[in-house]
């Protein structure tokens, strides 16, 4: 008769944070902001702990990964950590030879041509990666009531790596491979879903509050290809990840076209480059929420430039039942931290 006593008067802070509010289409006492890429060379800091070791190294030493992913959150006051890690770590962790070269990217020692080349992409096991729960553990408990956002790349873009050997700019290796090899790319695609699935699914269940699942470069595709080869194998990770509850978001540049499908994947929150006012992305989305979308370049822009840029998103995101300032793609090595500070701060005081 008393177990109603014991059920808290108060949610849980981390559950009614910006952030998670928004995710869900719920209203938030100010319009949560975080950065893609807010963790890395921008920062002072970063590039001081990161002195001398390789990202896969830092990637395995859970108090750098702390520290690393914690660092944005001290300096800019942002709404989410993002974890720190890279959508190629899992392949790595699982054994595949993929390195990440400063300044480069990702890039495959042996280019995936066949069945034999896919054989060699394992997802990993929570046994693969205990470094990775165990700093998952640690910064929730850090972090209180600010959500921490795991993340994965989506089977397309990590499989342009793969398959082009390295960052492309028109993906020819890996849409001849859709076109003329389709059973060998559904077999390589459906492999990579099944590793993003490995890797979300112990970043969630060692406490991540959101998932934000990357396909970067998904916006080289018409929509057609899209459909046929990209849209079942991303549907497949947002299945698999659904019975946890936890906000699933789906980015890629370029996307303009691509949003309405990108949503139907099974998102529940969308990410939208610069390209697309928010408001027109709400028009292509439908009814849920909305993440973006301020152009990176206008960081070097001076604030006259961007305080206006920030109004009129804010206004634009006023369409869809959610919205998570972000900027429209990752921030550049070269951004002054000051200024994404000073863009976090304006857009939580604007917004209230
Ligand atoms: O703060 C965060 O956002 C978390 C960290 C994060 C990294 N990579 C760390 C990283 C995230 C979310 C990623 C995702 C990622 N990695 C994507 C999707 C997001 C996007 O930007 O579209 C992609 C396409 C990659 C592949 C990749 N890894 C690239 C293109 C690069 C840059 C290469 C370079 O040096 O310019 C990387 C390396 C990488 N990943 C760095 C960081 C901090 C830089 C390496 C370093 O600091 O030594």
């Amino acid at each position: 008769a008393w177990d109603h006593l014991s059920v808290p008067l108060t949610p849980a802070p981390l559950d009614r944070s910006p952030y998670l509010l928004a995710a869900r289409g719920e209203r938030p006492s100010h319009t949560p902001v975080w950065f893609m890429r807010q963790a890395g060379r921008a920062l002072p800091e970063y590039r001081k702990v990161r002195e001398g070791i390789t990202m896969l190294e830092s990637c395995m030493r859970p108090d750098l990964v702390v520290e690393i992913t914690l660092q944005p959150v001290r300096r800019y006051g942002v709404d989410a950590a993002i974890f720190f890690s890279d959508i190629v770590a899992p392949l790595q962790f699982a054994g595949y030879d993929i390195e990440i070269k400063p300044g480069i990217g990702p890039v495959a020692a042996d280019p995936i041509r066949d069945a034999a080349g896919i054989a060699a992409v394992r997802p990993v096991t929570a046994a693969d990666v205990p470094y990775t729960t165990e700093a998952i553990q640690q910064l929730v408990s850090e972090l209180g009531g600010t959500p921490l956002i795991g993340f994965a790349g989506a089977p397309f873009t990590v499989a342009s790596y793969l398959v082009e050997g390295g960052p492309s700019k028109d993906f020819a290796k890996t849409k001849a491979m859709m076109h003329g090899n389709p059973d060998l790319w559904h077999a390589l695609a459906d492999r990579l879903a099944d590793v993003a699935i490995a890797y979300l699914t112990v970043q969630v269940e060692a406490g991540a509050s959101a998932i934000q699942l990357f396909d970067s470069w998904a916006g080289g595709l018409s929509p057609r290809d899209y459909e046929r080869f990209v849209l079942p194998h991303s549907a497949k990770v947002f299945e698999a990840l659904k019975p946890y509850g936890v906000p699933r978001v789906h980015f890629g540049v370029n996307t303009g076209e691509l949003l309405g499908l990108m949503s139907a994947a099974g998102a529940d929150v969308v990410g939208v480059d610069w390209r697309v006012p928010l408001d027109e992305a709400a028009r292509r989305v439908g009814p849920k929420p909305l993440q973006g979308n301020l152009d990176p370049a206008l960081l070097f822009a001076g604030w006259e430039a961007i305080e206006p840029e920030i109004d009129r998103i804010l206004e634009e995101g006023k369409s869809a039942p959610g919205h998570i300032f972000n900027l429209g793609h990752g921030v550049p090595p070269d951004a002054d931290p000051d200024v994404l500070q000073r863009i976090a701060k304006y857009v939580q005081t604007r917004s209230a």
